[in-house]
């Protein structure tokens, strides 16, 4: 039987670790970027269903994850009954000068209100803590996303644009707001990562797992005539070799509270 997920809670867990895996593998590039080191305290901001925070553990640090979907942290603790996972906010964090570092990764691109988690951030860091994050940047799944909006508009369904649940800065953007919370910013890098989708329904599947928000109010009929139309037009772009690749581009910061 399946597991019972919040219906309040837009995110599925089981779905998140079936075919969006790669989320996690990426991040252990950032892991690397972070390096901790044993005995740290570190907080993983968004940590999903636990997979980062259990990689983490193996350099002996202590590991306290927080994600603001209760459907990821049932999941998380089912899976690592052995660390400390709790349902948080990061706009509205109350831990004070507590971590070593700060560790998140594929979730600050879900946050409208930056400088709200900046500031949150840096509370509960150490003097001499950092910061370690990677996240959409400017210009990320553009292309997925100007299409989407061009169907919603071919409806006449402009209210839609309204509903667009990202934040992508540029480096330059991100590492300002940074400084104006106190951090030096000590590493700022906006990559492009071309990301591969899995199987034929890959792009289909990453529009319903992370775009939903997109299509609130929008009937099941309509929603799928605009993936349809999607895929039809991205195929001579993002359908390469036999597989879809979704323009993903990334930033990277570290940033340290002096
Ligand atoms: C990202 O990791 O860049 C991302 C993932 C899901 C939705 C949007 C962006």
């Amino acid at each position: 039987m399946g597991k019972m997920q919040a219906t309040n809670d837009h995110w599925n867990a089981n779905l998140y670790d079936i075919k969006h895996a790669f989320i996690s593998q990426y991040g252990n590039h950032l892991v690397e970027l972070l390096a901790p080191q044993k005995g740290e305290r570190i907080l993983d901001l968004g940590c999903g269903t636990g997979d980062l925070a259990n990689k983490l553990l193996k350099s002996e640090c202590e590991i306290i994850g927080v994600d603001q979907s209760p459907n990821m942290i049932q999941q998380a603790k089912e899976k690592y009954p052995h660390i400390d996972f709790s349902v948080q906010d990061a706009t509205n964090l109350s831990y004070q000068n507590e971590f070593d570092a700060v560790f998140s990764n594929a979730v600050l691109h879900w946050i409208k209100e930056p400088s709200a988690a900046l500031h949150c951030i840096f509370h509960s860091l150490k003097q001499g803590g950092r910061f370690v994050a990677e996240f959409g940047g400017k210009g990320n799944v553009q292309t997925i996303t100007n299409e989407i909006m061009r169907q919603f508009a071919s409806l006449g369904m402009t209210e839609q644009a309204e509903k667009f649940p990202w934040y992508y800065p540029s480096i330059g953007e991100y590492s300002a707001l940074m400084e104006e919370t106190g951090f030096r910013v000590t590493f700022a890098q906006h990559i492009d990562r071309p990301t591969p989708l899995d199987g034929e329904n890959g792009l289909r599947n990453w529009i319903e797992m992370f775009g939903g928000t997109m299509f609130e109010g929008v009937t099941k009929e309509t929603r799928e005539i605009i993936i349809t139309k999607v895929e039809q037009h991205l195929k001579e772009h993002l359908y390469i070799d036999g597989q879809w690749v979704a323009d993903y581009k990334r930033i990277r910061v570290i940033g340290v509270k002096e």
